[in-house]
């Protein structure tokens, strides 16, 4: 038997590949709920689906790859008919707090460039106000503390409650992510404004992206450890 919170990430994922339909173009998401969605997908495309990915890191291109999924570039599919994903943190209004696993950047755009995204979640991480998660925001590396200074600033002019940013370690060194950049996490412990944040760090020079998806997740299927499934769209 499975620990309970692999339960509820395994039933999530369960349910959302009933969604998906045979030729369809999907965005594959990242992280160890995406990595259950993943595998359940595997056992469909050796059952005669006939499927595509986009993968959205390294990690999940080779799980892919070890299920015997094709794989594919977001260029060459143009565009994709299905997003799977986990979150962070998922609000009432299906905004999410993604980048956890340090993804976001492909995330983004993979699930900005499909028709519908849907994520999969345990109940953990529903919550009535998002930002309890550190928010992470994808930097270049040039110029990195002045960029952060200017996301500080920022902060205390939005009046943003905690304001501690913190670069993202991996061991001794900083996180590097899939397109060379880091990882500034931002503890707000509540954000008020999600649209407005979202908006004005991607303003900051050297921000390219973070992690708010806003008006991008159509469905959230939640998991629990006992086996049942929600879903909220
Ligand atoms: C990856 O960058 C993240 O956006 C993940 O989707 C998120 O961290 C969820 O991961 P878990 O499913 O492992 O919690």
């Amino acid at each position: 038997a499975l620990p309970p919170i692999d339960t509820a990430k395994f039933v999530a994922a369960k349910k959302a590949v009933e969604y998906v339909e045979d030729g369809m173009k999907l965005g594959l998401g990242t992280g160890s709920t995406a990595a259950w969605m993943v595998k359940c997908l595997g056992e469909l495309v050796r059952d005669g689906l006939n499927v595509v990915g986009v993968p959205t890191s390294t990690r999940t291109a080779e799980l892919a790859r070890t299920q015997g999924i094709k794989i594919t570039t977001l260029d060459e599919a143009k565009w994709l008919d299905l997003t799977i994903d986990g979150a962070d943190e998922f609000d009432g209004e299906l905004n999410l707090i993604k980048g956890g696993g340090g993804a976001l950047l492909q995330e983004k755009i993979v699930a900005t460039a499909s028709d519908q995204m849907i994520v999969i979640s345990d109940v953990s991480k529903q919550v009535d106000r998002l930002g309890a998660f550190p928010l992470p925001v994808e930097v270049i590396p040039f110029g990195m503390k002045i960029t952060q200074a200017l996301i500080e600033e920022t902060l205390v002019s939005m009046d943003v409650a905690g304001q501690k940013v913190t670069p993202r370690m991996d061991g001794q060194a900083l996180y590097v992510t899939d397109e060379g950049n880091h990882i500034l996490d931002l503890h707000l412990q509540r954000i008020g404004n999600v649209r407005q944040l979202a908006l004005v760090l991607n303003q900051i020079p050297g921000v390219v992206e973070n992690g708010l998806f806003v008006d991008i997740c159509d469905k959230v299927i939640i998991g629990h450890s006992d086996g049942r499934v929600q879903t909220r769209d």
